[in-house]
């Protein structure tokens, strides 16, 4: 039995195994087969004939390829689909190695450290192939510093990590394994084939039935009719099946329906925490690989405080500052939950109240008033696909149709933040609704140049067994690169979310812990007020 060899390596798999069994609730839910009555014809792309994308201009696809082609993954030759797990990377096999200075010496301010990865297989063979998502940085706790580094991939099983020394004193070299690359493939197939493992409902009611019904940007075809959302300002699609003897316009609300888990039985081994997942890999002796280019972090931690590496210098804003820089302003906040991680931060620290609005304390919308200082605060959700529960049809906005009626100017601050409700979708469907919000940004921009937007990038987070199928760090990697290339040269702030998250001592969270957050508003406030004689 193949997977016993791995196992024996690492008794904690069969307990690893174990709990996420216990901990997993499976949704099998497979739609009816059957013959649609109803024709949908859909601009769709062939590869995903299940999801609807919102139609583009010739030059905006020709940019979709671009980014498609820069974010691509390498695919290895040698096997088509996972078969047997001695094969696969294993962590507690792999080593890295310090490379020595380049021209001997210390090692000083300023320098570029490399180090060189080796990955193995179960047999703790080398590998000869690439594609493991890695990740690569510094810390040292007791300075409470700590930096990003870049990995780079050499397609043979062997992997470059870059770094940039920003402190004196000792720098503690950290690899972790995220996945195997045979453990992206699986991540890979579980979009294609099943883009709809997220899935949502809405209810509908129309006196006294109430009915629910399956909606999703990717709506198998079946028996029931379908209700066609999609969005006519921006052409963001969206479909629920139709529920009998209800009209379409009877639909109130929007919820995360759940999951369904569509993994092969020997699958769920490539997804094991301590053991294949999010592990560190182990230094060893030194190697004659060489690197070169130089790899430029955006900012690094130094004693808990992050400093940037490119554009504004942050500043640090205890509550009276964060007061005395908002004042006379609007900040408007969109996205996803850990936006309004922000929105609460800023509402915490700002004098003024929250604004009752009687709303859900997952999707919003939120308002804070500050009348003394006239400072406004809003958070409001984007749109589907959103997996919040029990969001009202008329709070379901797009980002887009939002920006276009903001007013903007000097006193306007807008704040987007949205990625980690897509990670189950093809990348398309992400980067198509991020082309729509770039063109209502980059229409605020030319009416009202002196409008700040800023920009919060995926960050890392913990991963179960749940939680990589549905929101993997390599699903978020991919589509933050793509939401760099999306808004370059729009001028737009980014906060780096990513490298704050990685940088950090603190654990990978979805919600990052509130040192993080601080840190984050830092930057953000940062671009709002710089510091002066800059
Ligand atoms: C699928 O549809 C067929 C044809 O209408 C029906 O006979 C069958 O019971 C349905 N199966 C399920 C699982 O709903
Ligand atoms: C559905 O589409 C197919 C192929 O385009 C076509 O042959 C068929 O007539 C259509 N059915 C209906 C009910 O429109
Ligand atoms: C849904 O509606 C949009 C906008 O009204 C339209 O462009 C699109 O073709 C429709 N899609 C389907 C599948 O009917
Ligand atoms: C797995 O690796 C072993 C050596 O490590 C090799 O002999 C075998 O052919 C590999 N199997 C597959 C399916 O690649
Ligand atoms: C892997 O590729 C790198 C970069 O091309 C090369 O320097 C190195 O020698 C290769 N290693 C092996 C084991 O083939
Ligand atoms: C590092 O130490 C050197 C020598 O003590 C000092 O000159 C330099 O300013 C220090 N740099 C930083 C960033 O602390
Ligand atoms: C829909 O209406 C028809 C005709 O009134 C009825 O036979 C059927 O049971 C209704 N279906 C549902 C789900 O209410």
């Amino acid at each position: 039995f193949f997977f016993a060899l791995c196992a024996l390596k690492e008794k904690k798999m069969y307990k690893m195994h174990h709990n996420i069994t216990k901990i997993f609730i499976t949704f099998y839910q497979f739609q009816n087969k059957s013959k649609p009555i109803a024709n949908i014809s859909r601009s769709v792309t062939s590869h995903h004939s299940l999801c609807s994308f919102r139609p583009i201009s010739p030059e905006e696809a020709l940019e979709e390829e671009f980014i498609l082609k820069s974010i691509a993954w390498p695919k290895y030759p040698s096997i088509k689909h996972f078969s047997s797990l001695p094969n696969t990377s294993h962590p507690a096999c792999g080593s890295f190695t310090i490379l020595p200075r380049r021209g001997g010496g210390s090692w000083r301010i300023g320098d570029q450290l490399e180090v060189l990865i080796q990955i193995q297989d179960c047999h703790c063979c080398p590998k000869n192939y690439g594609g493991d998502v890695l990740l690569a940085s510094l810390h040292n706790r007791d300075l409470e510093a700590g930096v990003a580094g870049k990995v780079v991939d050499h397609l043979n099983g062997t992997y470059s990590a870059v770094f940039t020394l920003l402190w004196n004193g000792s720098a503690k070299i950290e690899v972790t394994l995220v996945h195997s690359s045979e453990a992206v493939e699986v991540l890979s197939r579980q979009t294609s084939e099943h883009p709809d493992r997220i899935y949502f409902k809405s209810l509908f009611r129309s006196g006294s039935k109430n009915l629910f019904a399956n909606c999703n940007v990717c709506l198998r075809s079946s028996q029931a009719l379908q209700c066609n959302y999609t969005d006519v300002r921006t052409g963001e699609p969206w479909f629920c099946y139709k529920p009998e003897n209800l009209s379409c316009d009877a639909r109130i609300s929007h919820s995360m329906g759940g999951f369904k888990r569509k993994l092969r039985p020997n699958e769920v081994n490539l997804f094991v925490s301590g053991v294949n997942m999010k592990v560190p890999i182990q230094t060893s002796g030194p190697s004659d690989v060489f690197v070169s280019g130089r790899w430029r972090p955006s900012g690094f931690y130094y004693k808990g405080v992050w400093r940037s590496l490119s554009g504004t210098a942050v500043r640090e804003f205890d509550a009276k500052q964060m007061t005395q820089c908002l004042k006379g302003k609007q900040v408007h906040m969109y996205g996803d939950s850990t936006i309004r991680q922000w929105f609460e931060y800023l509402n915490q620290g700002l004098p003024g109240e929250q604004f009752n609005l009687h709303t859900s304390k997952q999707s919003g919308p939120f308002l804070a008033l500050d009348y003394t200082n006239n400072i406004i605060v809003t958070f409001r959700c984007h749109g589907p696909p959103i997996r919040f529960g029990n969001v009202p049809i008329g709070e379901l906005r797009y980002i887009a149709n939002e920006l276009d009626s903001v007013i903007g100017g000097s006193n306007t601050i807008i704040v987007l933040g949205i990625w980690s409700h897509f990670s189950t979708f093809p990348m398309e469907v992400y980067i198509r609704r991020l082309m729509s919000i770039r063109r209502a940004v980059v229409q605020l921009l030319a009416r009202a140049p002196e409008t700040l937007v800023i920009v919060r990038t995926a960050n890392l987070k913990a991963l179960t067994l749940y939680e990589t199928l549905t929101n993997s760090d390599w699903y978020s990697m991919q589509r933050d690169k793509a939401l760099r290339a999306v808004f370059k040269g729009t001028g737009v702030h980014l906060v780096d979310a990513w490298e704050m998250t990685l940088a950090h001592n603190l654990p990978h969270n979805l919600h990052p812990d509130r040192p993080i957050i601080k840190n984050m508003i830092n930057v953000l406030l940062s671009y709002v007020c710089p510091a002066k004689g800059r």
